[in-house]
Order: C-alpha cells, then sequence, then structure tokens
C-alpha cells in the first residue's frame, strides 16, 4: 500500500474500466462487435456498352461499369465471399421520358446485367432497386403529373419493373422510392408472377438528404432534377414518422429493412433494429463514401481506419450489414487480419 491516497481511487473504487483496455488479448475478449466480409453489400454502377471501366469524378475509385465488367467485378465480390451486389444503372438519356417508361424494358440495362450476373457468378445475390429515377427524364422516383409525384401510378409502374427485374433473376428488390403501399403492391405482384422467393429489402426509411449527391452524378440525375424529393422522403429532422413508415412495411411485408443514408441516421437504425427485430442495413450512400475520400486524399484522415471504423459503428449500431463502396476495400482488409 502507498501512503500517497489520490482521489481517483475514492471516486472509483474497484471499478476501473480500463482493467479491459490493458492489453490487444483482452481487448480482442471484450470486443462487443465485429465487422466480417458477411456484413458488406457492393452497391455498383453500370453503363452501356462493353469492355468499359468509367471513372465516376465524385467518387474516387468507383466506377461505371459494362455488364460484362460488371460480371467480372460480381466474381471479384463472390471471391472475396461478399454476400450480394445492388446495381445501379446509368441509363442512356435518350431512353428516359418523363414516365420512365424504360424501367419496364424487360431487357434494360439492370435487367441484362442481373441475368449475365446470375447466370455467370455462383453464389452471389443480386439486388435490384426499383425506383424511377434512372429512367426518367425529370430525375424523380416517380411519375411526375401537374409538378406532383403521383403515389399510385407510380406504385404500379414500380410493380411491373420489379416483375421483370424477378423475371431476369434479380433475388431482391429494393424500392427506394418511397412512395406509399408499395411494399405490399411489389409483394403481390412478386406473388402473382411466381417469384414467391424474391425477397423485398426496403428502403423503409430513406431521409430527404444532401448526402445523395455524387450519386446523382453517377447515374447522370443531378443535370435532370427539378426541385427536390421532400414531398416523398423523410424529413431529417423526424424519427417518429420514420417509425411509422417503416412500420407500414413490415407490415406490408418487407423481408429486410434499410436505413439511408447510414452515418448520421444511426439512431434510426438502433430504434428500427430494437422495435421489428427484422434484418437491417445501413446504406453508407456515396457523400459518405467521398467525405471519407476527400479529407483521405488530402491527408487529413487516415482513411483505411475511418473506413474500417464507420463500418464497425454500424454493427454497434444494430444493423446486420451495410450497402457500402468500401465492400471490396474493406473485404480485402477483412481477409488479411
Ligand atoms: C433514388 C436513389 C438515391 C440513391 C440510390 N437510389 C437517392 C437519390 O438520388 O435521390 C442514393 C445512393 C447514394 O447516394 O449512394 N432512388
Amino acid at each position: 500500500m502507498t501512503d500517497k491516497t489520490h482521489l481517483v481511487d475514492h471516486i472509483t473504487g474497484h471499478r476501473r474500466m480500463r482493467r479491459n483496455r490493458k492489453a490487444d488479448w483482452s481487448r480482442r475478449l471484450t470486443q462487443e462487435n465485429r465487422l466480417t466480409v458477411d456484413d458488406l453489400i457492393w452497391p455498383i454502377f453500370l453503363v452501356e456498352g462493353s469492355n468499359i471501366i468509367e471513372p465516376i469524378a465524385a467518387m474516387p475509385g468507383v466506377n461505371r461499369l459494362s455488364v460484362d465488367k460488371a460480371v467480372e467485378a460480381a466474381k471479384m465480390a463472390a471471391d472475396l465471399g461478399i454476400p450480394a451486389l445492388a446495381t445501379f444503372p446509368n441509363i442512356d438519356l435518350d431512353l428516359r421520358d418523363d414516365h420512365g417508361s424504360e424501367a419496364l424494358n424487360a431487357n434494360n440495362l439492370i435487367n441484362r446485367a442481373t441475368a449475365a450476373i446470375k447466370t455467370q457468378v455462383g453464389n452471389i445475390g443480386v439486388i435490384t432497386d426499383v425506383a424511377l429515377d434512372p429512367f426518367t427524364s425529370h430525375g424523380h422516383d416517380g411519375i411526375l403529373r401537374d409538378g406532383e409525384i403521383v403515389n399510385d401510378e407510380t406504385v404500379d409502374q414500380i410493380v411491373r419493373a420489379a416483375v421483370a427485374q424477378a423475371d431476369a433473376g434479380s433475388d431482391i428488390i429494393a424500392p427506394s422510392d418511397m412512395m406509399d403501399g408499395r411494399i405490399g403492391a411489389i409483394r403481390k405482384g412478386l406473388d402473382a408472377a411466381g417469384h414467391q422467393n424474391v425477397g423485398i429489402m426496403s428502403y423503409a426509411t430513406k431521409f430527404a438528404s444532401g448526402h445523395y449527391g455524387p450519386y446523382r452524378e453517377a447515374i447522370s440525375t443531378a443535370g435532370l432534377l427539378k426541385g427536390d424529393k421532400k414531398t416523398y422522403y423523410i424529413d431529417p429532422a423526424n424519427g417518429a414518422e420514420a417509425l411509422r413508415d417503416a412500420a407500414l412495411d413490415v407490415e406490408e411485408g418487407a423481408d429486410m429493412l434499410m436505413v439511408k443514408p447510414g452515418l448520421p441516421y444511426l439512431d434510426i437504425c438502433w430504434r428500427i433494429k430494437q422495435a421489428f427485430g427484422l434484418p437491417v442495413y445501413a446504406y453508407q450512400v456515396s457523400g459518405e463514401y467521398t467525405m471519407v475520400k476527400a479529407a483521405a486524399a488530402n491527408g487529413w484522415i487516415d482513411g483505411e481506419r475511418v473506413m474500417m471504423e464507420q463500418l464497425l459503428c454500424f454493427k454497434r449500431a444494430g444493423c446486420d450489414g451495410i450497402l457500402t463502396y468500401f465492400a471490396i476495400e474493406a473485404a480485402r482488409i477483412l481477409s488479411k487480419s
């Protein structure tokens, strides 16, 4: 015993939190959450043509891929153990119209990519977004009439597009449009077409966020979009409303729920996981990716460290997985450790 009595002894008593942190082995032993390759979903961008790998300026390290290159990318992802891809098409501008009718084309870019990946790559899931924004001439997720995104007509169109995606081989339909009633309608449509085994990952809580900027460059909607999406996406201020919206998707038959964007909305991830117990995924969106890349490129943060930390934090917040443009980089690091 020392005769020096420190004030801290009286305060902490026997409760010294640092005992478990004292060594690498004890930190490993007490670690509550872990990121594994099974947690990663890799979003990729598609473009017409062949042998094309087209860099996206606002997303350093991310490219638009022609279908043949997307197949190669899918093989690489599957080899790394990544469970699923999510595909986003950059549709030729002259195929876009105010109804997004190209979304219904059984042979459109996204459907051709799905078919090619599913027939040429084993053991990887394909998740397809079914919103209309890549196909509309105004960049909105639905049909625009007299200045309004019309809900029910959009849902009808989205159901037909979802069935076409399932026909092409999509494993999971992921509607990101935030129209009311879409989950129930898509479930009905899929079942009627014999696609009982095709799942639905609802973009259950999608917020009207500034973090989607680089994505809009990636699929060339940035220059087209007039106005904003506040009449259908959720206000970033609203948590209770987000839960009510997710509850409807659960009732209507969603198999999985997604929160988008990710990091600023970890409270929503946690609340949704606690409330429903369904598998929950965060979409770490383009702007989040780009912020990390930009800061790292300037030498202001350790990009790799921040990437791995952020991905782990999604797990702590209750997520079962993360849609992330970092998927390949993270999987490579995880496969070494
Ligand atoms: C729209 C859609 C968005 C993203 C995917 N699908 C948002 C938008 O453009 O409004 C964003 C993905 C990202 O930022 O990484 N249906």
